[in-house]
């Protein structure tokens, strides 16, 4: 019996989706004669019944292509923009599932999809998701594609970015992306020997930086690299936002809506953070500072040899859960395996940095300052 697959891309693009849905779409119809659709923009797309056949011609050549050629966006099933009003738009996705006759829906995202995925497994449709953002946030799985490759790219930047500082005795402030959760500033800051190492799970104090990079500077380094994640926040600013979280945790229907506005609104306060930090410690300690602002670079290009191997590894297991018939999970990452985990488990979750981790622990015995 011929199965009907449909997939999605949404949330932010990343390193390695192209390789992914390669790997579920040639598995899918090499190994099990199946039938495979993409839609295009994510769950608008879907919702939009806008659509791509997916066969061998448009699975060539992509397995190295930067980006998703599904397309994506960041919006929401039940809060979809329409008519300049948001709408729950969850009934006219599973008209869109039941009018293509699928068997399953494979979502590949980041944290927010797999919320997002789970509610429409609530609504009854057969879901596999699988873990994809540059952020590395997703619990449950080992590793999401896509941080490899922007692991990688932001190393790099870090690398080059020590040539000016120290050829200038300059302070180089580098924001990486990661707006609640710090992976990839922590991996990367370890790995291009940043001096200071800013993260949104620990709050920091800009005197306790700048005392760092003036004991660095006694010392006779007068030159130091701060890496940041964007959604790194002072102390200050942590508190205010703690207040605010829980509102939308606990929230629903409207009022959800309203407290999830809030946060946003209070989150985008945070936009400039990083040109303010680097200010403050010019001020504090004498030595000029700049900016440099990695942004989408980090998410650009072909991804990396670890990237196409975990993402093909997951796409192809992806395929092995469908003709099992296996829904209503994420295919995770778990050592040189791949293994299906309950996608409930997984929704409204976020995998941030323990502060007892063993990187942060690693980059703490090199010397670096963690903002604390
Ligand atoms: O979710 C991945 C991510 O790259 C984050 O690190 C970043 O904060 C966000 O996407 C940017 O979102 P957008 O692509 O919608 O601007």
């Amino acid at each position: 019996m011929t199965k009907y697959v449909g997939i999605l891309t949404a949330g932010g693009d990343s390193p390695g989706l192209n390789a992914a849905i390669r790997g579920l779409g040639k598995a899918a119809l090499g190994s099990y004669g199946m039938q495979v659709i993409g839609f295009r923009d994510g769950f608008r797309g879907f919702m939009e019944n806008r659509t791509l056949d997916l066969d061998n011609s448009t699975l060539s050549g992509i397995l190295t292509l930067g980006g998703t050629v599904l397309g994506t966006s960041r919006d929401k099933p039940h809060r979809m923009p329409v008519g300049g009003k948001l709408l729950d738009m969850t009934d006219v996705m599973a008209d869109n599932y039941h009018k293509h006759n699928l068997d399953v829906l494979v979502c590949m995202g980041g944290a927010g999809t797999q919320k997002n995925a789970h509610r429409l497994a609530q609504k009854g449709l057969n879901i596999i998701t699988l873990p994809k953002t540059i952020d590395n946030d997703v619990v449950l799985t080992d590793v999401t594609v896509g941080f490899d490759t922007a692991l990688s790219i932001a190393t790099e930047a870090i690398d080059r970015l020590h040539s000016t500082a120290h050829s200038h005795h300059r302070i180089v402030v580098v924001e990486l992306m990661g707006n609640k959760v710090g992976w990839l500033a922590l991996a990367a800051g370890i790995a291009g020997g940043a001096d200071v190492i800013l993260i949104p799970e620990i709050p920091y104090d800009v005197e306790s930086i700048a005392g760092a990079i003036r004991r660095r500077s006694h010392g006779g380094k007068r030159f130091s690299i701060v890496a940041v994640a964007e959604g790194a926040l002072s102390k200050q600013d942590a508190e205010a936002l703690q207040a605010a979280e829980p509102k939308v945790a606990k929230a629903r229907g409207a009022a959800e809506a309203k407290a999830e506005a809030e946060l946003e609104q209070l989150e985008a306060q945070h936009a400039g953070n990083t040109m303010r930090l680097a200010k403050q410690l010019e001020g504090l300690t004498g030595l000029e500072s700049r900016v440099t602002i990695l942004g989408y670079v980090q998410r650009g290009g072909i991804p990396s040899a670890a990237d196409r191997l975990l993402a093909t590894r997951l796409g192809t297991a992806c395929a092995d859960l469908i003709d099992k018939g296996q829904y209503g999970v994420m295919v995770a990452a778990r050592k040189e395996d791949a293994k299906p985990v309950p996608l409930e488990d997984v929704a409204g979750k976020l995998r941030s940095v323990a502060l007892d981790h063993a990187w942060v622990a690693a980059a703490r015995r090199v010397g670096t300052c963690m903002g604390d």
